[in-house]
């Protein structure tokens, strides 16, 4: 979760500070970058080599570079990192940060970070009750940083009580979760249409052409793709699948002329369509109102093509929008699919061979293969339809 990320960790002058050594330790072990700045104080708390030698870069603590005199630019920092942690935080640097009291890099870096800011206060029980400090971190609050709390334990002073610093493995879990939150949330404001399941095409009143589709793929995508922030148009044939999330709109059809007419008419509201669906590609020509009757050796059904609605929706499809088909092959299986790819005007295909095991129809597990526009192949391992689903949806916001 925090692989990649760049962080700025802002080490102030307390006790606590010997504890960012192992927070910079934990967080590069993570794959995280880290910067760190810290006050003239602090750096008599833990040295500036300690805490460079763990970073692998050179700590920051004016202005200016006292070796060459170059300019420290504060703002540059500010929209390098993905986070700045502030840990630990002493009643002081908060007075400072809650005031735009700006005497330090550190604390005009603060006030020109663009990303979340995590604030773990540390100092002794009384400093921590105090009003101006409870007033400062209500401050804090309202401009949208994250406060990690003290625990309560042994302080410095040999007082009991809420004050010392988080330790530095649960600020790390701390990062996690909120990132992990923000990342789920990258589709926000988005609308897709999805369509899943089978369609059934009547013969007579009791009878109808299907196939053995769950719907589960297609119900799997709209809800990984609902917790993620977007809005789902859910089109669905006959399905014993449950909606969960409130963001799925769900539309129940039953045909493929059905299962068209509500695609259609949704797509242009939407950011892209997945669909999923195992549509039928015949229906029959004639329905019959009454119960077919067994008289005759042989019964010859006349079936007509339905509409490809994969094909109709590439036809519409603006530059901004994205669509997804699948593809469930029996043999040449990659072939098929490039072929399905470019006939159907697509984004990219989501292939699943018959061929491969714990592939396809009414099994709980997927095994994909990606193929997109420019012929670029991903293949996947066998997974659950929940982690296949999180796959798609991951390919997908690639390209939007
Ligand atoms: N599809 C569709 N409407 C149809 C048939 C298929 O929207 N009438 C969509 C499916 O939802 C899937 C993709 O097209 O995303 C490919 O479906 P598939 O049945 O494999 O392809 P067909 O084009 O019908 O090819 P064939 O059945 O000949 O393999």
């Amino acid at each position: 979760m925090l692989k990649g990320k760049k962080f700025i960790l802002g080490v102030t002058g307390g006790i606590a500070a010997y504890k960012a050594a192992n927070l910079i330790r934990l967080l590069v072990k993570e794959g995280a970058e880290v910067q760190v700045l810290m006050t003239k104080l602090a750096k008599e708390f833990i040295t500036p080599l300690t805490l460079a030698t763990l970073s692998k870069r050179p700590i920051l603590v004016d202005f200016f570079n006292p070796e060459n005199g170059a300019w420290n630019s504060h703002v540059d920092m500010g929209l390098w990192a993905d986070g700045m942690i502030i840990a630990p935080a002493t009643a002081n640097s908060m007075g400072k940060m809650a005031n735009g009291v700006a005497d330090n890099l550190l604390i005009t870096t603060y006030l020109s970070a663009r990303c979340p800011v995590f604030i773990a206060p540390a100092m002794d029980l009384d400093m921590y009750q105090h009003p101006s400090t409870i007033k400062n971190i209500e401050t804090l609050k309202s401009y949208g940083n994250f406060i990690i709390e003290p625990p309560s334990g042994e302080l410095a002073s040999g007082l009991i009580g809420k004050g010392r610093m988080e330790e530095p493995e649960n600020i790390v879990a701390y990062l996690k979760d909120h990132f992990r939150q923000e990342e789920k949330h990258d589709l926000e404001g988005k609308h897709f249409l999805v369509s899943a399941g089978p369609t059934h095409e009547k013969i007579d009143p009791v009878r109808f052409i299907g196939n053995y589709s769950s719907g589960k793929m297609g119900f799997a995508i709209a809800e990984e793709l609902a917790s993620r922030g977007a809005n789902v148009t859910l089109v669905s044939g006959p399905s014993s699948q449950k909606v969960k999330n409130a963001k799925v709109k769900r539309i129940d059809v039953l045909s493929a002329a059905e299962m068209a007419k509500a695609c259609i008419e949704n797509f242009p509201q939407t950011d892209g369509a997945i669909m999923a669906a195992a549509v039928a590609d015949y229906t029959p020509l004639h329905r019959a109102d009454k119960k077919v009757k067994r008289e005759k050796d042989e019964l010859h059904i006349e079936l007509k093509a339905t509409v490809d609605i994969a094909a109709a929706l590439g036809k519409v499809k603006e530059a901004n929008q994205i669509l997804v088909g699948f593809a469930l092959e029996t043999n040449d299986a990659k072939a098929n699919a490039v072929n399905k790819l470019q006939k159907k005007n697509l984004d990219f295909i989501v292939l699943n061979s018959l061929e491969d095991e714990g592939a396809g129809f009414n099994v709980d597990t997927n095994k994909i293969t990606i193929i997109d526009k420019g012929n670029k192949q991903t293949d996947y391992s066998l997974k659950n339809k929940l982690e296949v689903a999180e796959d798609i949806v991951n390919y997908l916001h690639k390209l939007l």
